[in-house]
């Protein structure tokens, strides 16, 4: 069997954890599409070339291997900032979306989750679910999950790196984040990430013709 899942947002919102749980609820393949990005821009910082991320960036993606996705410190605030500035690029994103629509169609089913899954790398996606919550909200979660790891950037600071991300992702002329026009909207900023993953375990039952 084939089936797509298709998961977009912003930073923050819950979108790989509920990625996660549909992934495990049905037994999909999942691919986390951000790691893709940071896998590149990890590589550019370590290389020291992030000012030739025009030049580099490209090639680099190119080159991916899926053990690449296992890297360390791909979480890390510069590289957060560093993938949404390399994921501007056209010739990057180009160099990604092969093996994403690769995993997509791979037999047994997959859910992706990414800022462009839904509108541009499966717009065929049997479910397209788009997951968001107010920005305050995802700082304070990406605060405490930052603050969990022994980061220590301040609240402000937090929320100053989601704004930047946001302005980033949403201003881009390629790929932009936007919700696509048959996405479902699951608004996550009053609900325990449980019940947000409860309801899309409900959209992809309908999904699969197996809801009321
Ligand atoms: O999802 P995550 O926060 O790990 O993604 C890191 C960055 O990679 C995002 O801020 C975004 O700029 C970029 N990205 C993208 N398209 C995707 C997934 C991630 O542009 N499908």
């Amino acid at each position: 069997m084939r089936f797509t899942v298709a998961i977009d947002g912003p930073a923050a919102a819950g979108k790989g954890t509920i990625a996660r749980a549909v992934a495990e609820r049905f037994d999909f393949h999942h691919l986390d599409t951000g790691l893709l990005y940071r896998v590149v821009a990890r590589k550019l910082l370590d290389l020291g070339r992030l000012d030739d991320a025009e030049s580099e960036a490209p090639v680099l993606a190119a080159g991916l291997s899926e053990a690449d996705l296992a890297l360390n410190g791909l979480r890390d605030d510069p590289v957060s900032e560093a993938a949404a500035r390399i994921a501007v690029l056209p010739e990057v994103r180009n160099a990604l979306i092969g093996f994403q629509r690769w995993f997509a169609g791979r037999e047994g089913g997959a859910v992706l989750d990414g800022r462009d899954i839904g509108t541009v790398v499966c717009p065929d996606a049997e479910v397209k679910l788009f997951v968001t919550a107010a920005e305050d909200i995802r700082a304070r979660r990406r605060y405490r999950e930052m603050h969990g790891r022994g980061e220590t950037l301040t609240p402000d600071e937090v929320l100053q790196t989601i704004r930047v991300r946001d302005a980033l992702d949403t201003g881009r002329g390629v790929a932009p984040l936007r919700q696509a026009v048959d996405a479902v909207l699951l608004d996550t900023s009053e609900l325990t990430i449980e019940s947000a993953a409860a309801r899309a375990v409900a959209v992809v039952e309908k999904g699969l013709g197996r809801g009321r």
